[in-house]
């Protein structure tokens, strides 16, 4: 296979991201994709990238790119030894739980997330005693335990669709508030989201229970920005990552998934786009969407997804690191409640 070299990378990376780089970071960033596409078939591996990855590499070494539910499932099918995940842990974990024959390397030895690190596995336990016989609906941005102790996941496309495939009066839903209240919406059910202050009783006169974990970048979006925005532009279309606070989704035009929003971009007739989600998301789009004008109220990068640059990657595939292992009995739990939400669909 013939493999591009660092000058095609350049030139491709100058067509689509002058407007946002430097061209001499360009020509360095073009060399190190280009070492990291001939590690990657020396050592037989597969790239997965997530929406969210920077500009230079999201464009150049990913094999396979998208949102959370879609990387899972690419996870699940990938046949090469190594699967080097361009993300964040929660995201490697569930690469290694859905295929765990593969070595599954994350190129950062942290790579958090807020949400991920809202709930352990005893906060699950001590919800299911508080809400005996009551489903529990993950969100994938969990850790493994979570998972594990969760009866099925769910992703930001496909949340409202989980919580009614289990045709149930009642559901927990962790670990996101905002994703819960924004589901609730959806689906129509009443929610309660218990906190340390305010001890709610085990009746089960609402069919929502949520938890109080919410995506530090996500959060930061207010009904004002909207405001200032509309006012400003007023044919402007927003879109809303789920994450966001119900009221900024109440307000803006769309909410999906980031490739869902990427679809409506794409889609759209609207002459001016706002991307209520993670920054680099916009730089990752605007060359394919020259005709329509990207603004920019944001610089809210997600520090754990900023954490993966060319740079750890090229390290990663060199020095097979960082190996993402899961203990055999978390791993089977946590892939029970996975793959019953790749059968919703
Ligand atoms: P998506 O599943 O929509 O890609 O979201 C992942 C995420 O972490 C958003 O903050
Ligand atoms: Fe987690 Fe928010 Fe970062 Fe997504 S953007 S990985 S939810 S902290």
């Amino acid at each position: 296979m013939s493999l591009r070299s660092s000058a095609e990378i350049f030139e491709d990376l100058k067509h689509r991201l002058s407007d946002v780089m430097p061209e001499f970071e360009l020509r360095l960033k073009a060399e190190l994709a280009s070492e990291i596409l001939k590690l990657k078939e020396e050592k037989n591996a597969v790239i997965l990238g997530h929406n969210y990855m920077e500009p230079a590499l999201f464009h150049t070494v990913p094999d396979l790119k998208g949102d959370s539910l879609e990387l899972s499932r690419l996870a699940a099918e990938a046949d090469r030894d190594i699967i080097v995940f361009c993300g964040v842990r929660f995201m490697a974990e569930t690469a290694k739980i859905l295929n765990p024959a593969k070595m599954v390397l994350l190129p950062t030895k942290k790579g958090g997330c807020s949400l991920a690190s809202s709930i352990t596995a005893q906060d699950v336990r001590d919800l299911k005693q508080k809400f005996p016989g009551v489903p529990v609906v993950a969100y994938i941005n969990t850790y493994a335990e979570v998972k594990a102790e969760s009866d099925i996941c769910c992703t930001s496309s496909n949340a409202a669709a989980v919580v009614e495939s289990l045709h149930k009066d009642s559901v927990i839903f962790i670990p996101d508030e905002y994703l819960a209240r924004n589901v609730a919406i959806e689906t129509g059910k009443h929610i309660i989201v218990p906190t340390k202050e305010k001890k709610e009783s085990g009746d089960l006169d609402y069919q929502m229970i949520g938890w109080h974990g919410r995506c530090e970048v996500h959060e930061l979006f207010t009904l004002e920005d909207i405001d200032n925005i509309r006012q400003q532009f007023p044919d402007v279309m927003i879109l809303a990552h789920p994450e966001c606070s119900p009221e900024v989704v109440a307000a803006a035009d769309f909410s999906g998934s980031t490739s869902a929003m990427v679809r409506v971009v794409r889609q759209t007739a609207a002459p001016r786009y706002l991307l209520l989600t993670e920054c680099a998301m916009g730089d990752n789009i605007i060359a394919e969407n020259r005709e329509k004008e990207l603004l920019r109220l944001c610089s809210v990068r997600c520090p754990h997804m900023n954490e993966i640059t060319l740079q750890e990657t090229r390290d990663a595939l060199l020095y097979g690191q960082y190996v993402i292992n899961i203990p055999e009995s978390i791993r089977v739990k946590a892939a029970r409640s996975l793959e019953r939400m790749l059968a919703v669909g």
